[in-house]
């Protein structure tokens, strides 16, 4: 490992969950200090304790802030007074048709995909600049890059296309600037994220794969020599389309 995560100080926004859950575990037994971030104190709160359960000599603290409500962003995430990486995972599913979907959602989705990450980026950047190596990580999606045929995500899709081009031109604003902007392109892992968007699918439908797989890419980005940037990474299930 070329640079090391130990002392740290890292933020996982959607950490009460999934991926981030895994990600905010994994810095912990990297020795990173490890914010959690959550909409519900409780869930944000229960990670805490299951950091410090075990990882006892950790740094552990938790944030909460619904990221639907945009105005309440940057008051909360300015309370951030250093640290060194940002990790924009927090995120919601949508699917169906478009017309199908109301009004109220599409404006929720646009909020917490799209809108969050530039705002809590916007809030947190002048810290991470008083850091010696800042690094800002995107989950993105493949579904960022690419529209299927024959299946429908229209608003999580032009999140997540929007994420994408948010990701990218911050890393040209930034170049050479001593904070690496890296964006994560994964395609269907197992979580909890079609389920509480209304979608039955099975627990481990063929396309999906484990998250954890999503962390070891991660890390392996945050890890990279300071002058190396894996500026973008796309990880898909090639077997299963
Ligand atoms: N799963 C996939 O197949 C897949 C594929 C490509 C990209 N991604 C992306 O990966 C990221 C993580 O998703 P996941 O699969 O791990 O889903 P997840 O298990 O549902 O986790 C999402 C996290 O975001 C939080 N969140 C959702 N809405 C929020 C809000 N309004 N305010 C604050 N936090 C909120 C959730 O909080 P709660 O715990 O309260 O729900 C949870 O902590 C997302 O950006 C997603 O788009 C996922």
């Amino acid at each position: 490992m070329s640079f090391s995560l130990v002392g740290k100080k890292a933020l996982v926004t959607g950490s009460t969950d999934g991926l981030g859950r895994k990600i905010a575990l994994e810095l912990a037994k990297q020795k990173a200090d490890v914010i959690v971030h959550g909409r519900d104190v409780k869930k944000a709160d229960s990670v805490v304790k299951e950091l410090i359960g075990i990882y006892p000599d950790g740094k552990f603290e938790s944030i909460v802030c619904d990221l639907n409500k945009s105005g309440s962003i940057e008051p909360v995430f300015s309370g951030v007074k250093n640290l060194d990486i940002l990790i924009n995972n927090a995120g919601i599913w949508q699917e169906g048709k478009t017309l199908d979907v109301k009004a109220e959602r599409i404006i929720e989705i646009v909020n917490v995909n799209l809108s969050a990450p530039l705002l809590i980026a916007r809030t947190l950047l002048p810290v991470l600049q008083k850091s010696q190596f800042g690094q800002i990580l995107n989950v993105v999606s493949v579904a960022g890059i690419e529209i299927p045929s024959g299946y429908f995500h229209t608003i999580y899709s032009a999140t997540k296309f929007g994420l994408q081009a948010f990701s990218e031109a911050l890393e040209k604003e930034y170049d050479n600037k001593q904070l690496r902007i890296m964006g994560y392109y994964p395609g269907g892992m197992e979580t909890n994220l079609f389920k509480k968007a209304g979608n039955d699918y099975k627990a481990h439908e063929p396309w999906m794969f484990d998250p954890q797989e999503s962390v070891e890419a991660i890390i392996f980005m945050l890890t990279r020599d300071p002058k190396l940037n894996v500026k973008r990474m796309d990880l898909i299930n090639h077997l299963q389309k």
